[in-house]
């Protein structure tokens, strides 16, 4: 398989950086299709930690290019700062290319200013966003009135866009929300100079990556956040405002889609979630403080608690079937060590009693659901230091296997640790 989509199948966080960066290795192109700065990869390479909220992960890999696609929103302000940070801390590539499609849309003040107005005043259901401005910036895409990076480079086009959306934001922000509004010609200045900065970086991005596919080139397709906060098929409406599911790895991106390749989901072995929403194997008890401190489960992007509970294969497998999922990546296997006995979310009972393999639409029925869980035993040996499956503890082994059966579907890697190297490597999914 030339090309390789990878996404997460629970609600995000599930250690998709490290995978990015373990197969960035393999892959030509690393090509990001949604999301934008609400997403945060966390990256550990010889002890040293970066972390990046718009900049593919597959950036600190030498012979790249990394594309931000269509599908991605982009905070110019926050773009620079991590080609700056890279910069500074001379860990960029120097034949490493970085390229913002020309179409992707522009997160503008206006937008973080509303998404946390609606957030903080309460007139409508409070979602526990990142406050970045995703939502926003995505309305007014579908409202066909966002600006582009292509808007943006283009000083009269950018000027009476941005008239046209202050003059509407304002009345929003001062009539609904009763706060101050913002300075188009400030906001107009300052956005002059992302423009300037970023203008070598924005190009016709579909263009880049079909003519690399043509050349034989690999594609590495990174998915931000997970499948359950899909604006479609996620916990609506407590989810993000893109599609997280590998079919719009090439609408995100501009090539077709049977050029998505093999599509890894990233399955931590226990599940999180930051935000508001239902969270059926939620556990508010020590085991949940201790999946908590052990996995370091705090927002990479917001620094916020991220809710903890057991692995629930209901979701996982409904992941499964939304991106057709060729192999999962099994993460945080280690945050599991020392957990006397562990458990699986194998199905849910309803509220009238019945059983159910699939995931509810309506969040109050969700948020009812009681999970049925099955036990297994857990190990106490430390499995950082293991790179060969058959070298696991047997119980760590079964809970793998478990897993496997439960999803119909084979691991083809095994995190054990944050580090680069603390991997267990099963298939290459680049190839076949
Ligand atoms: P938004 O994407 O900022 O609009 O937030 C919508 C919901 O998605 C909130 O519950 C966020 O906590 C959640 N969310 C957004 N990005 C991520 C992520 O990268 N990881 C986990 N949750 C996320």
């Amino acid at each position: 398989m030339a090309n390789v989509t990878i996404i997460g199948t629970q609600w995000g966080d599930e250690g998709k950086g490290k995978v990015v960066d373990l197969y960035a290795q393999d892959a030509d192109v690393i090509a990001r299709f949604q999301g934008g700065n609400n997403a945060g990869h966390t990256i550990v390479i010889k002890g040293e930690q970066s972390i990046f909220h718009l900049i593919p992960s597959g950036i600190l890999h030498d012979n790249k290019i990394c594309i931000i696609g269509n599908g991605v929103v982009v905070n110019p302000k926050v773009l620079l700062q991590e080609i700056d940070g890279l910069n500074q801390r001379g860990v960029l590539p120097p034949n490493t290319k970085l390229y913002v499609s020309e179409k992707a849309h522009v997160i503008m003040p206006y937008h973080w200013r509303l998404d946390i107005a609606r957030e903080s005043h309460g007139l409508g259901k409070k979602i526990g966003t990142t406050g970045r401005g995703i939502g926003p910036t995505y309305e007014d895409k579908i409202a066909r009135v966002g600006i582009r990076m292509c808007d943006l480079l283009d000083e009269q086009v950018f000027r009476e866009k941005l008239a046209k959306n202050v003059e509407e934001k304002n009345f929003y922000l001062t009539k609904l929300f009763q706060e101050e509004p913002l300075d188009s010609e400030a906001i107009y200045r300052e956005y002059r100079i992302y423009a300037d900065r970023l203008r070598p970086y924005v190009a016709d991005t579909s263009m880049i990556m079909n003519e690399a596919i043509k050349k034989g080139k690999k594609i590495l397709f990174e998915g931000a956040q997970g499948s359950h906060l899909d604006i479609d098929h996620g916990t609506y409406p407590f989810v993000t405002s893109s599609n997280t599911v590998s079919g719009n790895a090439g609408c995100g991106t501009g090539v077709g889609p049977s050029l998505v390749g093999a599509v890894i989901g990233i399955c931590k072995a226990y599940t999180t979630r930051v935000g508001g929403g239902p969270f059926p194997t939620e556990l508010s008890d020590a085991i949940g403080d201790k999946l908590r401190e052990v996995g370091h489960e705090y927002g990479a992007t917001t620094g916020r608690k991220r809710r903890c509970g057991w692995l629930d294969i209901v979701l996982v497998r409904q992941s499964i079937r939304l991106s057709g999922i060729t192999g999962i990546a099994l993460t945080k296997l280690d945050v599991l060590t020392g957990i006397e006995k562990l458990k699986i979310c194998v199905g849910y009972r309803t509220p009238q009693g019945e059983f159910t393999e699939s995931v509810p639409s309506n969040p109050r029925l969700l948020a009812q659901c009681e999970p049925i869980y099955e036990e297994l035993e857990g190990w106490k040996d430390d499995i950082t230091k293991t790179r060969n499956i058959g070298e696991l503890p047997s119980n760590t082994r079964r809970y793998i296997e478990r897993l496997e059966e439960l999803a119909g579907v084979k691991s083809v890697l095994v995190s054990v640790g944050a580090g680069r190297e603390e991997t267990i490597v099963l298939k290459n999914p680049f190839i076949g």
